[in-house]
């Protein structure tokens, strides 16, 4: 191998070693339910299955993943309590509103999902219509 050849390679790989590092995005969700509720989280992409858990009140459930660049991707989330079903779309790269974040923290409520802005602010969402 050239040496000019041999120093490509290593900056493709620096490259793809600084891009995986600057997209890796970390989710978290909290059972933020009143009433003190358990709340069954199942969350999943095209290519994971992140398995069921069950939170009780206050309790955290996390996960980190790299997002390629030129890839769509989408995490979407079934939240389950009282024996009701809901989906929400818990991070999906076209959409600013969930995809804005690298530590990506969210409280759900009975009324929806809330992200955590800052210290002191917070965005909420409805749960997803179609079942
Ligand atoms: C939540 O689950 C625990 C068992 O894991 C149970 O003891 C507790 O009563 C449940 N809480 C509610 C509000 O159903």
């Amino acid at each position: 191998m050239s040496q000019i050849t041999q120093r490509i390679i290593l900056l493709c790989v620096l490259m793809l070693l600084s891009v995986h590092k600057m997209l890796a995005i970390h989710v978290n969700i909290i059972n933020s339910l009143e009433d003190n509720l358990n709340l069954t989280v199942h969350c999943k992409s095209a290519d994971n299955d992140l398995g069921v858990h069950v939170l009780h009140h206050r309790e955290n459930f996390g996960w980190s993943f790299g997002v390629g660049v030129f890839k769509g991707t989408l995490f979407y989330c079934g939240f389950t309590w009282n024996g009701q079903l809901h989906w929400f779309n818990i991070f999906k790269k076209t959409d600013k509103e969930t995809s804005d974040c690298t530590e990506c923290e969210w409280h759900i409520f009975k009324s929806g999902p809330c992200r955590t802005l800052t210290s002191s602010t917070t965005s909420c969402f409805p749960w997803n219509k179609n079942k």
